[in-house]
């Protein structure tokens, strides 16, 4: 088996954003363990190497300092100390202790008994964004996908309802930059904007919470103690920006590519139709089957081998869930979506230390949404010829889904 070159496997070619499945399926059969120029990654893609990278010590997150620090020329790091400022503080990008320390600070306000709690109020948002004339034409994305978790997450931080409409634009700038879409200094600029826009914007939030606090996550974030230790200032801020940015980009994107996924596939809607306690194992396959994470990535702290390739320390490794997730040896016919699939355990919300803070959140509003977003927009048809994929490394989600109903 010869490893392919670069030359062949471009990330973000036409076909890559297209159609990730296939695309990776190449390089899990021909190169699991690919290295890539252009990208200057190693790209692992097979299930086994994939689970094992995100429990492996040597795999580092913390990349967003490391970069700033010993790569960046005196002048970059000028021009992006904003973002950097910003960045350095999400736990995401964090190794233990650090990690430890910041995670189980924010655990202690997002605890899944307080998201549980929120189901009625979920509700409520998706018949709100549901209540739509009897027949018409929607984006999908747009006016359902997007604001049903932009909505929940802005409510549980304590965000004023007029207000809300502020964080789109900045959160689709910044989305350029954390799922590696940005092209040059231009974009990169741009999202350093956003950052800098909704990080202040949350300071004042944060310091009128501290003079009367609420029953929501930003006062609990104030509140949250663990042996002496608190969160810092800028770590509040910066947490809630981390959480915004989560709570608006990935689960909409999940709700999305599934409600798609179910359009094509009248069979598994009605499984889902008929048979509700099948909800949760639901969203959990099709997290699997088209999810919105295609890859993380990690820094190789120590040199290190996986499938007999040399992976050096410093060098950039991307874990493909997207490959992962389609593994044949982990799921039988990976390509074929099958609510009722027994083993669905899989790695779209990660695995390990790391593993996604939100995806009891993300679990519920899907949950919620897909049932009653097939209910009410019946008939569906897509409008137009073909949908487009937003050009991002990092993750799935569709540009726009226009789509008539009647
Ligand atoms: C379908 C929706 C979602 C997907 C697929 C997803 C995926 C992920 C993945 C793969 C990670 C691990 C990253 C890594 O290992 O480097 C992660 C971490 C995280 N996610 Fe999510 N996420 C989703 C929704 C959310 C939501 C709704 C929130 C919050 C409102 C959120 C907050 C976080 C946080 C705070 C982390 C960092 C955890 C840590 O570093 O310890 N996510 N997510």
């Amino acid at each position: 088996m010869t490893a392919l070159s670069t030359d062949e496997v471009d990330l973000l070619s036409e076909q890559a954003i297209a159609d990730p499945y296939t695309f990776f399926s190449m390089l899990r059969e021909h190169d699991p363990v690919h290295w890539n120029a252009a990208h200057r990654s190693w790209v692992i893609t097979r299930y086994d190497d994939v689970a094992a990278g995100f429990v492996d010590k040597r795999l580092s997150s913390n990349r967003v300092q490391i970069i700033y620090e010993q790569k960046l020329s005196p002048e970059q790091k000028v021009q992006r100390a904003p973002t950097y400022e910003v960045l350095s503080d999400w736990m995401v990008f964090k190794d233990p202790p650090s990690h430890t320390r910041l995670r189980n600070l924010v655990k202690r306000a997002f605890t899944p008994r307080a998201i549980q709690a929120l189901e009625p109020r979920i509700i409520e948002v998706v018949d709100h964004v549901l209540d739509l004339p009897s027949a018409g034409e929607i984006d999908v994305v747009g006016d359902i996908a997007y604001p049903i978790p932009a909505m929940v997450i802005a409510e549980m931080l304590g965000v004023p309802a007029e207000d809300r409409d502020l964080f789109r634009a900045w959160s689709n700038d910044i989305t350029m930059l954390i799922f590696e879409g940005a092209r040059d200094e231009h974009d990169r600029q741009l999202a350093q904007s956003g950052l800098v826009a909704l990080s202040e914007y949350l300071h004042g939030l944060v310091g009128a919470h501290r003079k009367s606090p609420k029953n929501d996550l930003i006062s609990a974030l104030i509140e949250a103690k663990e042996d002496d230790e608190s969160l810092t200032e800028a770590e509040i801020v910066n947490t809630c920006v981390l959480l915004l940015f989560g709570g608006h980009e990935t689960t909409t994107n999940l709700i999305a590519n599934s409600f798609l996924a179910l359009m094509k596939d009248p069979d598994q809607q009605r499984v889902l139709l008929e048979e509700p306690d099948l909800a949760e194992s639901a969203v959990e396959e099709l997290n699997r089957y088209d999810g919105p994470a295609k890859l993380v990535v990690r820094r190789a702290a120590a040199d290190l081998e996986i499938r007999g390739k040399q992976i050096k320390e410093g060098q950039r490794v991307l874990l493909v869930q997207a490959g992962a997730n389609r593994d044949p040896l982990r799921f039988a016919d990976p390509d074929v979506l099958d609510l009722k699939r027994e083993d669905n355990r899989n790695v779209a919300f990660g695995f390990g230390l790391h593993y996604c803070l939100g995806a009891p959140l993300a679990r519920l509003e899907t949950q919620i949404a897909l049932p009653r977003m097939l209910r009410r927009l019946t008939n569906p048809e897509v409008v137009g010829e073909r949908l487009s994929y937003q050009p991002l490394l990092l993750t799935r989600g569709l540009t726009n889904f226009p789509l008539r109903y009647s």
